[in-house]
């Protein structure tokens, strides 16, 4: 590969991979931290925005997957399996691929965006879709995992974790120290221990603030959720995987973990697409939503928000409510009229 070479090769003296480890990779990482200059007004603070979303896959997950696939195949595995709101499956499907292994994802049936179903049925997994929640999927495939020695590449796996640790390199490399806040969407809960743990390894201590959706809040509200439901698909999780590490990552930092409703998550969404030139999926905005709902307690300094994942994995929440203009004559008059010229 020729420039970047993926999180391994720049950060391997950080992982746990050695001279033997098979590198599988797509030259994930190295993304954007993009400044923000109509949120930083809001907000009166310098806000950044590391857009996740110029992964291989378009999203985080590849940061961890990454090293997660190495591992594997270094490990003798045959094939991986995961549990996923679709980020996750669209992530490993295409890291299996590349390293010619199997791929099996269990996803929550009518839950996953369209694009990261796209992503994992055109990368050739084994796709097995449950009338049930993530949770029920995640528990589902870790007890199959164990029974058929695939490898698990979750984010109870310590591999996933390291690897997502690099975001938080990346930020501390750009900025030369850390910023006053990192603030992110909270999920299954695995990026917000895995950047805590990031900035830790090298000395740094961000307030990490995490960002739940109001229905699936279950570290907000101090128990799980049975029934999460929030827009936000990719974090419809009612029973975090990595509880304790964001527990951890909050109270060490001092940081918070507190819920956006899906009215704050879509104006967000709206607001980074309208004047920040960025489209990210629902999830992604959770973040920013949470900054513009705490701005009144913003410490000084900068903030930076994970963008976690792409619009374009979305596409029906993009255009929903939008409209598609029915076609007029392909004449100069025609279109003029339309547009009132
Ligand atoms: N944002 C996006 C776009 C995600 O896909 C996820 C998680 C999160 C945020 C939350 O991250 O789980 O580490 O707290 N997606 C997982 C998946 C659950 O299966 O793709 P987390």
């Amino acid at each position: 590969m020729t420039g970047w070479g993926g999180v391994i090769a720049a950060y391997g003296h950080r992982l746990p991979v050695t001279s033997d480890t098979p590198i599988i990779t797509l030259g994930e990482g190295n993304t954007p931290l993009i400044p923000a200059p109509h949120l930083s007004a809001l907000v009166e603070r310098e806000v950044l925005l590391k857009f996740e979303g110029a992964n291989p896959t378009g999203s985080f997950k590849d940061r961890g997957m990454t090293v997660a696939v190495s591992k594997a195949v270094e490990e003798g595995a045959a094939a991986v399996a995961c549990a996923s709101t679709g980020n996750t499956s669209a992530s490993a499907a295409a890291y299996a691929a590349r390293a010619g292994i199997g791929c099996v994802v269990v996803l929550p049936a009518g839950k996953v965006a369209l694009g990261k179903l796209a992503q994992a049925v055109r990368h050739g997994a084994r796709i097995v879709t449950v009338s049930g929640s993530f949770d029920d999927a995640l528990a589902i495939t870790i007890a199959l995992s164990r029974r058929h020695g695939v490898a698990l590449v979750n984010s109870i796996n310590p591999y996933r974790i390291a690897g997502q640790q690099s975001v938080a390199w990346e930020v501390a490399d750009a900025l030369g120290r850390a910023p006053a806040v990192h603030a992110l969407p909270v999920g299954n809960a695995g990026n917000i221990t895995a950047t805590w743990l990031g900035y830790r390894a090298v000395g740094l201590a961000p307030a990490m603030w995490g960002f739940q959706a109001a229905g699936a809040a279950p570290i907000v509200e101090g128990h799980p959720v049975a029934r999460p439901e929030t827009i936000a698909t990719a974090i419809r999780i009612g029973n975090p995987a990595s509880w304790q590490g964001a527990v951890a990552a909050r109270d060490e930092s001092g940081g918070r973990i507190t819920a956006v409703s899906d009215e704050q998550i879509l104006a967000a969404y709206d607001l980074l697409a309208t004047r920040e030139g960025l489209l990210v999926e629902p999830a992604s905005a959770a973040g920013v939503a949470g900054v513009l709902a705490n701005r009144s307690v913003l410490p000084d300094g900068v903030v930076v928000c994970t963008l976690t994942g792409h619009g374009l994995k979305d596409p029906d929440t993009a255009i929903a409510g939008m409209g598609i203009p029915e076609p007029v004559a392909a004449t100069p008059e025609a279109v003029a009229e339309v547009l009132g010229w």
